[in-house]
């Protein structure tokens, strides 16, 4: 019951991590202006990031006995060329990601496996340090 709840979470911050690979993606090649120059290598870092996340999330599910998602999670990805509009939705998606590895931590905890405890944990604080950067940059 517990590996079902965890597979469950797991299965949601898969579906956000392969929103976020998108979403990237698309804000690295449609960014305009000046801070294309510098925010376009970070968006793709960040889609790269978001894609080595989704494969560590997946991995676990399947050692967990469960079945990856293969969809993203539907919420819309806004269409914009303007860096700050970008760095808003950016915000919001990280918010969202660090809220659900949040809860995957205190769920991994009971079923107690170290190392998937241990990776994504890393995950976790890899978000973190993602909304403290997108905070000093909206500074
Ligand atoms: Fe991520
Ligand atoms: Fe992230």
């Amino acid at each position: 019951m517990k590996e079902h709840n965890l597979v469950q979470t797991l299965n949601e911050a898969l579906g956000w991590e392969l929103r976020a690979t998108n979403m990237y993606a698309h804000y690295a090649a449609n960014i305009r202006g000046i801070h294309r120059l510098q925010l376009s290598p970070m968006f793709t870092a960040e889609a790269t990031e978001s894609t080595m996340h989704g494969d560590i999330v997946r991995k676990a599910i399947v050692k967990l006995g469960g079945i990856p998602v293969t969809e993203r999670n539907t919420h819309k990805i806004i269409h914009t060329t303007q860096y700050d509009e970008m760095l808003v939705h950016s915000l919001e998606t990280e918010t969202q990601a660090a809220a659900v590895y949040a809860d995957i931590m205190i769920e991994i905890e009971s079923v107690g496996d170290q190392e998937m405890y241990d990776a994504i944990e890393q995950i976790y604080l890899a978000e973190l340090r993602s909304l403290e950067e997108l905070r000093l940059l909206m500074d």
